[in-house]
């Protein structure tokens, strides 16, 4: 195990794969700036362009939901490779549009990519990784993911003069190209092959990913777990796993609720409500807040596989409910001295910069490893579609309850929904930091509560 950990192989892995999570930070946030174009160019009324923003988050929702069994019957493999070929797809066909209907229909087929991507590019890295490290690669998706994020706006930023909005959806195309290509080359995941009974093909998968010659020791923990067929949807179900489920999905729901993408999309206006008037100084606020997403990830990258996910899933949270706590008492107060707009910077940094170091990667990551093999697929793609649907449930309600509810309530109320979700990982999120994907199985077969995985002597 310890040749294998040093193998580049996995990191080459992990990075082209991460590409998938380049192409979902990227054609999320790349409507922000086209928006504005598109609006003029197609004399969208407001309702329009509440419909072109938005239609890739159903798009997600659909992929989510039809990703999972598609990645248990055909591979992790083949199904990314057709995800990548559906974002070039996507890119070109919005570059070209030349009406409203064409343009959604497109960015309906990007959202699809985005909601198979989003969970299958952690699916296939957890299950090439090995034990120490499998953290970290596995948040190689969250760092490509905010990367994407701030690369969007600064190529809108760039190319703002020439109202590029064609050029901002169809330079996607280029990641895109790369990822598939890259996973043609790239071996399937040897889990999935021993769960498909290719034994051969995947000894040879995880000789070659591990940059080593004998990898009994790990290949047989792997086909133990295996005595059990592959699942449907009923096993997803089953009362063994309904634990993981309520993690995965509770998490799911909580990462979207706790309103990080209502910072991610409304931003400008954020602090356009905090006296930031001009349009420059909300973009480079904006460009602010997606660093920060950037940098703290790469904390939670760094500290994943030493202090564990669990420390870092809490603090996160109670550095969020922070930063809404402030956030919301910033617009209470009088704006004596003209310093609201810094007070709510640095609030929403301190939010952001929770929620990258805590729930953003870690839920990703959790979802990736508590599923068994059987139903892995399928699990991820509930925990997957109950997340796009919270997403697109908050960004459909944001407006109405400021509008309902005023700036300072709607803040300290997602705060107090930051405060349920610490509640919920304190008493419900397990440790999986230092277990194979194996151990974590069979604590769950020989039904223990969640958090004595942390403190369970190792079995595999
Ligand atoms: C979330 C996205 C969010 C992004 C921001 C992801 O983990 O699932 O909804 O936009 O983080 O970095």
């Amino acid at each position: 195990m310890k040749t294998a950990s040093r193998s580049p192989f996995v990191y080459v892995a992990a990075a082209i794969s991460g590409l998938g999570g380049l192409l979902f930070g990227y054609d999320t946030g790349v409507i922000s700036g086209a928006i504005l174009f598109i609006r003029k160019d197609f004399a969208l009324s407001p309702t329009w362009v509440e419909v072109v923003v938005s239609c890739a988050l159903v798009g997600a929702l659909l992929g989510a939901m039809g990703g999972g069994a598609l990645a248990d019957r055909f591979g992790r493999r083949r199904v990314i490779i057709a995800t990548a070929a559906l974002f070039v797809a996507g890119a070109l066909g919005t570059a070209v549009s030349s009406t409203v209907a064409w343009l959604i229909a497109g960015r309906i087929v990007v959202g699809i990519a985005i909601g198979v991507a989003s969970f299958t590019t952690p699916l296939y890295i957890s299950e090439v990784s090995p034990v120490a490290i499998r953290g970290r690669l596995v948040s190689i998706n969250q760092l490509a993911l905010t990367c994407g994020i701030v690369v969007s706006y600064l190529v809108d930023y760039a190319l703002v003069d020439i109202r590029g909005w064609r050029w901002m959806f169809g330079l996607a195309a280029v990641p895109a190209a790369v990822l598939c290509a890259g996973m043609w080359w790239l071996p399937e995941s040897p889990r999935w092959l021993v769960g498909q009974q290719a034994t051969d093909r995947a000894r040879a998968a995880l000789r070659r990913i591990r940059g080593a010659e004998d990898v009994t020791a790990e290949f047989a923990v792997i086909q133990r777990s295996l005595a059990v067929q592959a699942g449907g949807w009923s096993d997803v179900f089953a009362p063994s796993i309904r634990p993981a489920l309520v993690v995965g999905v509770g998490l799911a729901i909580f990462q979207q609720v706790t309103g990080i993408n209502i910072v991610i999309y409304y931003a400008p206006m954020i602090f356009g409500y905090a006296g930031v008037t001009s349009a420059s100084a909300s973009i480079l606020a904006t460009v602010g807040v997606g660093v920060v997403n950037m940098v703290m990830t790469v904390v939670a990258f760094l500290l994943v596989d030493r202090v564990g996910r669990r420390p870092l899933l809490l603090a996160g949270l109670a550095g969020m409910i922070a930063g809404l706590g402030a956030l919301g008492l910033a617009f209470r107060l009088p704006d004596l001295s003209g310093s609201l707009g810094w007070i709510a910077a640095a609030s929403l940094m301190v939010y952001v910069g929770g929620f990258a170091v805590g729930l953003g990667p870690v839920f990703w990551l959790l979802i990736a490893e508590i599923y068994p093999l059987q139903v892995r697929g399928r699990a991820m793609s509930l925990a997957t579609a109950a997340n796009w649907g919270a997403n697109l449930l908050v960004a459909v309600t944001f407006l109405t309850l400021i509008g309902l509810a005023g700036r300072s309530l709607t803040f300290w109320l997602y705060g107090l929904v930051g405060i349920s979700a610490w509640l919920f990982a304190w008493f419900r999120v397990p440790e999986t930091r230092g277990r194979s994907l194996e151990e974590i199985e069979a604590h769950w077969a020989a039904g223990r509560h969640p958090l004595a995985l942390g403190t369970a002597p190792h079995t595999a």
